[in-house]
C-alpha cells in the first residue's frame, strides 16, 4: 500500500478521462444527461453522486485506511449522519468533554427524540462499562477531546465496543488522518470536521465519515442521499487541493505546538498546560501508542477571566476566533466561544474554566509565534 503523501495526491485523482486534466475538474452540475429512458446510469442526480465529491470521498477513505467514505456539508452533518444509526429508545455513551456543538446536538436535539445519552470521562474505559444499559447502541468518542486534550485508548475502546456489540464512533478532527487512524484500532466509524486540518486554510465548512463496515456504509450512503446535507463541488475541489499538503502542514503545526507547549509549561504565569506531546501529560504513553504526532492544539490555564482577556488582547499573530486547524494561528476562549452551550456545572466538572485558553498553532515561523506568546504572557 502506498504511503500517506502518495495516497493524498493520487487516490481518486487519476487524470480525467476526456481531456486528461491532471486536477480533478469541478463538476458544477445538478443533473446528468441520460442516453435513453430506463438505461442504467452511474451519474443521475448531484445530491446522490457528483464526480468531484466522489474523488474526495475515495481520497479521504484511503487516508483513514477505510473502504467507504462519505462527505458532508459540515463536520456536524457528518456527526448527524453517524447518529442516524440510532433511533428513539436507544442509549448512547458519549465523551464528557467533546466539542460543544456535538454536545448541543446530542443534548438539545436528539434528546427531544427520546434518544438517551450518558456523558462519561473516557480516559478510563471502566467509566464506559458502568454506563452501559440494555438499550445502549453506540459509543461516541473524541480523542484528543476539545478543549482539554484528554485521550481515549482506541484499542481498548474498540474491543469494549465489539464485546458489547456497540457501534464505536471517533471524532478524529484534532489529529487529522495524518497523525491517527481510529479504524486501524478496530473503531467502526471515524468522523471529521474537514473545516479544520483537512481543509486547513479557514476558507470552507465540510465534513466526512469513513468506515470499513459495509452494513454501516450502506445505511450512511442511504442517509446521505435522503437527508441531502452534501457539500458542493467547489468545496470538494478545495478539499482535494488541501489534502495534498495535509502531511507537510500537520508536521509544521505539530512542531510549532510542541515548542510552544514546552515553553508554556516552564512559564511561571501559566498554571497548567494540556498538550499530549508533553511527557507531563498524564496520558502521554497512550499518545505515543496511538498517535504518530501530537497535533497543533494546546489548551492552557491562565488562572482567571481577566488574565485570559489580557492574553488574547495582547496577541498579534494569533487571531481571536472560533475554529482551528488552519495555516494561520488562532486563539479561542472556550467558555465564551466553542463551549458556550455547555452548562456551567458541566464545564466546571470538565475543567473548562474562565481562565482556560485554547491555541490552534498555525504553520507560521516558530520564532514569530513564540515571540507573540511570550509578549502576550508579559501583558497578562
Ligand atoms: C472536534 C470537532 N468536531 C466537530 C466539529 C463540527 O464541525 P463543523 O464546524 O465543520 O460543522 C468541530 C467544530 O469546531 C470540532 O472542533
Amino acid at each position: 500500500m502506498a504511503g500517506f503523501r502518495t495516497k493524498a495526491i493520487h487516490v481518486g485523482q487519476e487524470p480525467e478521462e476526456v481531456t486528461g486534466a491532471v486536477a480533478v475538474p469541478v463538476f458544477q452540475t445538478s443533473t446528468y444527461a441520460q442516453k435513453e429512458l430506463g438505461a442504467e446510469v452511474q451519474f443521475d442526480y448531484a445530491r446522490t453522486i457528483n464526480p468531484t465529491r466522489l474523488a474526495l470521498e475515495r481520497n479521504l477513505a484511503a487516508l483513514e485506511n477505510g473502504e467507504f467514505g462519505y462527505c458532508f456539508a459540515s463536520g456536524m452533518s457528518a456527526i448527524v449522519a453517524a447518529l442516524s444509526l440510532v433511533k428513539t429508545g436507544d442509549h448512547v455513551i458519549a465523551a464528557g468533554d467533546m466539542y460543544g456543538g456535538s454536545y448541543r446536538y446530542f443534548a438539545r436535539v436528539l434528546s427531544e427524540y427520546n434518544i438517551e445519552f450518558s456523558y462519561v470521562d473516557m480516559r478510563d474505559i471502566a467509566n464506559i462499562d458502568h454506563a452501559v444499559r440494555p438499550n445502549t447502541k453506540m459509543i461516541y468518542s473524541e480523542t484528543p477531546t476539545n478543549p482539554m486534550m484528554n485521550l481515549t485508548d482506541l484499542g481498548e475502546l474498540a474491543s469494549f465496543a465489539k464485546k458489547h456489540k456497540l457501534i464505536s464512533v471517533v471524532d478524529n478532527t484534532f489529529m487529522s488522518p495524518y497523525f491517527q487512524n481510529p479504524l486501524d484500532h478496530g473503531i467502526d466509524i471515524v468522523v471529521h470536521s474537514a473545516t479544520k486540518y483537512i481543509g486547513g486554510h479557514s476558507d470552507l465548512i465540510g465534513g466526512c465519515l469513513v468506515t470499513n463496515r459495509s452494513d454501516i456504509a450502506e445505511r450512511v450512503k442511504f442517509y446521505q442521499n435522503s437527508a441531502g446535507a452534501v457539500p458542493g463541488p467547489w468545496d470538494c475541489w478545495l478539499l482535494l487541493r488541501s489534502v495534498k499538503t495535509l502531511a507537510i502542514r500537520m508536521e509544521a503545526h505539530s512542531a510549532n505546538a510542541q515548542g510552544i507547549a514546552e515553553f508554556l509549561s516552564t512559564h511561571p504565569k501559566v498554571k497548567a498546560v494540556f498538550y499530549p506531546g508533553l511527557p507531563s501529560h498524564p496520558q502521554h504513553d497512550i499518545a505515543n501508542k496511538q498517535m504518530r504526532g501530537f497535533g497543533g492544539m494546546i489548551a492552557f490555564e491562565t488562572g482567571s477571566l481577566s488574565n485570559a482577556k489580557r492574553f488574547a488582547a495582547a496577541l498579534r499573530l494569533f487571531t481571536l476566533g472560533e475554529s482551528l486547524g488552519g495555516v494561520e494561528s488562532l486563539v479561542c476562549h472556550p467558555v465564551s466561544m466553542t463551549h458556550g452551550s455547555v452548562p456551567i456545572e458541566r464545564r466546571h466538572e470538565l475543567g473548562i474554566t474562565d481562565g482556560l485558553v485554547r491555541l490552534s498553532c498555525g504553520i507560521e515561523d516558530y520564532e514569530d509565534l513564540l515571540a507573540d506568546v511570550k509578549n502576550a504572557l508579559e501583558a497578562m
